[in-house]
């Protein structure tokens, strides 16, 4: 039986899922699909509760839906419930399900490129748009001491920073002399370098951080933000953020074909060889 799933976005046509997922395919030889789906935002609700009579196994749920998906699931897994959002759904006895993986795909590629951030005390998190609450509670699950959020607009930090009580304090972007001394840590969640050229300032200026301190982007188009790239210069260890795409769609994949796909080096220059990640 052929297992058929899908990405629904809007728009859509920019998602590497559908590269990834077909290079897994065909590399374990599976019979099945993963399709893209434009979605109208007005037709998600419709699309999302009939996936199973649409002949559906599950898929992979991104912007802007990922909350809507979250509301409409009849069932969420405890990643989903901590972010706030569901990436990742699929069928438990016909009930849509679902899950998040951004936090495990985030933590997977640490793990793979730095695996000393699990020491870090202390973190310093760009951003509190939709990818901030994921990391976030990745960084709280390693049992960290602090985290600091910092966002352009600091009502929104604050709004996320009071959620998680004591050891996530927060400030806008400005302001940081004092959290950037400290970290042992940083992750842009912010989409400030997200398709730009190398010429834009970076979205903080490094200055001021430990010399171990692990720069971390989880945006990937350019693979080397002007972020990572200053961070480069300053001789600091640095992650890229394709590494967290590819690991977040491990579980997601498991779950429906029922074989769990490796991330290596070859899916990465497969996906890199293919797309233009500048
Ligand atoms: P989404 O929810 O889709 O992630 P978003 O809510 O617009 O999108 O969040 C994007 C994040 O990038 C936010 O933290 C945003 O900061 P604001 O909350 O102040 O809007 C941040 N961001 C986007 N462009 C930025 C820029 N040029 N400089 C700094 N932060 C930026």
């Amino acid at each position: 039986m052929t297992i058929r799933c899908f990405v629904a976005g809007w728009p859509v046509s920019h998602s590497l899922s559908p590269i990834l997922h077909g290079y897994w395919i065909e590399k374990y030889g599976l019979e099945g699909s993963y399709e893209p789906k434009a979605v109208q935002p007005a037709d998600f609700k419709d699309f999302l509760i009939n996936i199973d009579a649409l002949g559906y196994a599950g898929g992979n749920v991104t912007l802007p839906f990922k909350r809507e998906a979250f509301e409409l699931v009849s069932k969420r897994d405890s990643e989903a419930e901590a972010i706030g959002a569901v990436n990742t759904v699929w069928l438990e006895k016909g009930k849509i399900t679902g899950g998040n993986t951004d936090a495990y795909g985030f933590e997977a590629n640490m793990d793979d490129n730095a695996p000393q951030w699990r020491d870090a005390k202390t973190a310093l998190v760009l951003g509190a748009g939709g990818a901030s609450p994921a990391i976030v509670h990745a960084l709280l699950k390693t049992g960290i001491s602090h985290v600091h959020l910092a966002n352009r607009t600091v009502e929104r930090a604050k709004t996320m920073a009071e959620h998680y009580g004591p050891n996530v304090s927060y400030s806008s972007l400005n302001d940081l002399t004092k959290v950037t001394g400290k970290a042992d840590l940083v992750v842009n969640t912010t989409s400030h370098g997200m398709g730009k050229g190398a010429d834009i300032e970076p979205i903080i200026a490094l200055e001021n951080f430990k010399p171990h301190t692990i720069v971390a982007d989880i945006v990937y188009a350019p693979l080397e933000t002007p972020f990572l790239a200053s961070a480069k210069n300053a001789g600091l260890r640095t992650v890229d953020g394709l590494g967290m795409l590819l690991h977040q769609a491990v579980p997601g994949f498991e779950i429906w074909f029922g074989t769990r796909p490796k991330v290596d080096g070859d899916l990465r220059a497969h996906i890199t060889e293919r797309v233009n990640l500048t």
